[in-house]
């Protein structure tokens, strides 16, 4: 194995994704992180598209305006030497599986907390996927600039909720209206919050030192004692910042701050980039790939449609694990075993597609493809491995699909089965009757899925509710045992879009109660690719 003489650019990537609660404030600090990384000039030119700002079926229309959403893009920038990859994950009606695939495909991630609220649960279901890995996470408490939860209490709920230990970087004095700024534990320096700053990147305005007598004058005697004593009491009882407990996932520093103010964002970055990792090793079938190997590796952890319908071409993200692209490169597919060169690989970034010339380890490149790329497919330059980890989690919601005009089944299958190779949803297949039920991890993804079958298939279709709340594929080592399960539960059992079985839970008491009557089959929640 040779290595990669650009190790130096390797060692300056940093792959994070964003995962919070909606509402928390993702956007609003994706655009304050973007003023940093100078990728826009001035924050408001990214339009949030929260579930109650556009009606749902102006979902298509605004995709199409804009070409590809930012929610589906990938962000490359420039901050303090270091050079930043940030991959969106989908958080409102658009939330999706491709959120969760997303988190696996990243090095680190930024949890965003609306302190006004605490821990909610769709930050609870994100960091389950990041455990899967032990990614890092780094936690920003958002909305100082309103009345937030007790601090201490906040750091308390992330503990028990999520199960990770908190240390806290920085420390808010006040909030709400009395919000004076943050307290660096590390540095020693009061930052000083102004208001009406929040659309350009602001001056920090230091005091040094917590004993500074600067600090009583600015924020009054009162506070200034206030603050000392919760400090030294916050000190005591809170963990210092560990970076290996940090690195495996088992804590996570903690900066306080308001998104909308821009301020605190700044304090986060800075350890972002200097405490997260640069691209990691992965796992293959066979052997562990380097990001520092001189060979191209890489895997698909998304597939995007064109916006265009006339076109049927799907861009295939790919992240690079190992090797550097390079414009006219030949690189191998190892599921199809054919060699592909590949000329016009794009970056996607806000609002925008760009061809690029040369990519390296942690980068994510998009390639054009006509249904022929998958996800969770390997590309390599021959090596015949296959990377693991990338997976399908079991849907959330679930709908059976039904057709206008039954003779259309055909088409119907066949847009389906395209459709769910893109991953935003999943088919489903009763054993015991000709049902199809979909599933996925948003609901907008169902009025996707019906509108696309429209403009593109042809097909007509509608849904009817079904009576499922999960699917578990299954695994049993034991073949006469899990015949005979497979007997008595036919009518429980289905097979998804790639002939796995999958037994089709109608409660969560139900799936409980089969797995202790089975205890030697697996119901896993998830399947790799
Ligand atoms: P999301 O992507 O996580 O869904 O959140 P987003 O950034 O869209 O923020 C949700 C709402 O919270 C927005 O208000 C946004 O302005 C507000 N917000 C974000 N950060 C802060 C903060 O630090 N302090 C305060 N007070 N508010 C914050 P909105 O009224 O829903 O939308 P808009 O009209 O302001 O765009």
């Amino acid at each position: 194995m040779s290595f990669n003489k650009n190790i130096h650019e390797i060692l300056k990537r940093r792959n994070f994704a964003i995962i919070s609660h909606p509402d928390a404030g993702k956007t609003t600090i994706t655009e304050k992180i973007l003023l940093f990384g100078r990728a826009i000039q001035k924050a408001g030119t990214i339009k949030s598209r929260g579930s109650n700002k556009y009606a749902k079926s102006d979902w298509m229309e605004i995709e199409k305006q804009r070409g590809i959403s930012i929610t589906t893009s990938v962000m490359q920038f420039t901050y303090r030497n270091y050079l930043i990859n940030l991959l969106d994950t989908p958080g409102h009606a658009d939330f999706s599986e491709d959120t969760y695939r997303t988190i696996t495909a990243v090095d680190s991630c930024l949890m965003v907390i609306d302190a006004t609220k605490g821990v909610e649960e769709r930050t609870k279901k994100l960091i389950k996927i990041t455990r899967m890995r032990n990614t890092p996470i780094i936690t920003f408490m958002n909305k100082l600039d309103r009345e937030i939860h007790n601090s201490i209490e906040l750091l308390d709920l992330v503990e028990k909720e999520l199960n990770i230990a908190c240390a806290p970087i920085t420390w808010p004095i006040g909030c709400g209206k009395t919000f004076r700024g943050v307290y660096h534990f590390y540095k020693n320096l009061v930052y000083l919050y102004k208001t009406g700053q929040g659309h350009i990147i602001q001056e920090d305005n230091i005091i040094e030192g917590l004993e500074n007598i600067t600090l009583d004058k600015v924020i009054g005697s009162n506070l200034a004692k206030q603050i000392r004593d919760e400090l030294e009491f916050v000190k005591d009882t809170t963990p210092y910042f560990n970076k290996k407990m940090f690195l495996n996932g088992t804590l996570t520093p903690v900066f306080f701050g308001t998104a909308l103010g821009n301020f605190g964002i700044n304090h986060m970055l800075d350890s972002l980039v200097q405490w997260s990792p640069s691209p990691m090793l992965r796992l293959t079938n066979i052997r562990t790939v380097y990001p520092f190997e001189e060979q191209f590796t890489g895997f698909v952890f998304k597939i995007q449609a064109n916006m265009d319908p006339k076109h049927r071409d799907r861009i295939a993200f790919i992240r690079i694990v190992s090797g550097h692209y390079k414009k006219n490169m030949k690189i191998y597919h190892v599921r199809t075993g054919k060699y592909m060169v590949i000329s016009d690989a794009v970056t996607l970034m806000v609002e925008e597609r760009s061809h690029i010339q040369e990519a390296y380890a942690g980068d994510i490149i998009g390639l054009h493809n006509h249904g022929t790329i998958k996800i969770g497919d390997t590309f390599t330059q021959g090596e015949n491995i296959n990377f693991i980890g990338i997976p399908n989690f079991s849907p959330e919601i679930f709908r059976r699909i039904t057709l206008h005009n039954p003779i259309k089944q055909k088409q119907l299958l066949k847009g389906l089965v395209q459709l769910s190779e893109e991953g935003a949803v999943q088919i489903f297949r009763p054993i015991n009757n000709n049902d199809l039920i979909v599933g996925a991890i948003g609901v907008l993804q169902f009025e996707v899925i019906v509108a696309r079958l429209k403009n593109e298939y042809n097909v007509l279709a509608t849904y009817e509710s079904v009576n499922i709340i999960t699917v578990r594929w299954l695994e049993c080592k034991d073949m006469h045992k899990f015949e005979l399960f497979k007997r008595k539960n036919e009518l429980h059992l289905a097979l998804d879009d790639a002939n796995n079985l999958v037994y089709i839970a109608p409660t969560i008491i139900n799936l409980n109660m089969i797995r202790e009557r089975y205890p030697e089959i697996k119901f896993l929640n998830n399947r790799e690719h």
